[in-house]
């Protein structure tokens, strides 16, 4: 397993910053290599500010004509319904750009899970021009982590850990919004880039375990990240990495 890239920012603010500078970063690497930026978001609420921080401070940074934006995962419920990870990016990020239809790739959580995880399945193969059996490369995809260390909708203990086909699945997980779609295992590993964006004390313990705990993926599902040959970073700030050890990061 390649060995993750660990940054430690101060505060909360100085990750978000950090975080958006990083997408930044590699968009314009993306688009100078190959002419677009896949980007597939997480939900949850961290990256709120990071995501509005990109359409405003940086807004001018990136080529969003170039740009295509994709999801982790998503919540079954609509995309106006305040639990959507769409519907939150929507109202942080995409309101204020001008992105045509064609380039946001949102999951349909207001359509019945298995029939919205293969229609997800259908565009990621069209978009990357997938032969069978071959996984979405994103040139970057953003993690969060649950205080139960999943990431995406892989929560501990669920079937969809071990998926090795798929592209995306419908699971329920032990959550307030249990039925959920979400990539699988084998197209976040094949990514590009993966980057965690990670803050708070709360997250500590989760963090300790992903990254220095005892190996048990089906038990702490962040620790099946090893995007080889890609690049793994996490990006935390100082209290969400106060339980790792000193050598941990910069
Ligand atoms: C989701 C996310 C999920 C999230 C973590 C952390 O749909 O909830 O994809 O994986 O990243 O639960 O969430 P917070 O950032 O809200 O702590």
């Amino acid at each position: 397993m390649a060995k993750p890239q660990i940054i430690i920012l101060d505060d909360a603010q100085s990750l978000f910053v950090r975080a958006a500078e990083e997408i930044v970063h590699v968009s314009g690497e993306a688009i100078c290599t190959h002419g677009q930026f896949s980007l597939c978001l997480t939900g949850g609420n961290t990256p709120a500010d990071v995501y509005s921080l990109i359409a405003t401070r940086f807004h001018l940074s990136v080529d969003w004509n170039a740009v295509h934006l994709f999801w982790g995962d998503e919540r079954c419920v609509p995309p106006d319904d305040p639990a959507s990870n769409y519907g939150m990016a929507n109202r942080t990020m995409l309101c204020r750009l001008n992105l045509d239809a064609s380039q946001i790739h949102r999951i349909r959580g207001e359509a019945e899970p298995q029939a919205a995880a293969i229609e997800y399945e259908n565009e990621l193969r069209e978009f990357f021009s997938l032969e069978p059996g071959e996984f979405p490369r994103f040139d970057l995809v953003l993690l969060g982590l649950g205080d139960n260390v999943h990431i995406a909708s892989l929560f501990p203990g669920i079937p969809a850990l071990h998926e090795t086909q798929r592209l995306a699945v419908a699971v329920e997980v032990d959550a307030p919004q249990r039925r959920r779609i979400t990539l699988t295992p084998p197209v976040l590993n094949h990514a590009a880039r993966v980057m965690f964006i990670v803050s708070g004390k709360n997250k500590a313990e989760a963090v300790k375990l992903a990254l220095e705990g005892p190996r048990d993926p089906d038990k702490y599902p962040a620790q099946l990240i090893d995007a080889n040959p890609g690049e793994v970073m996490w990006l935390l700030d100082r209290p969400a990495a106060a339980l790792l050890s000193a050598s941990a990061g910069k």
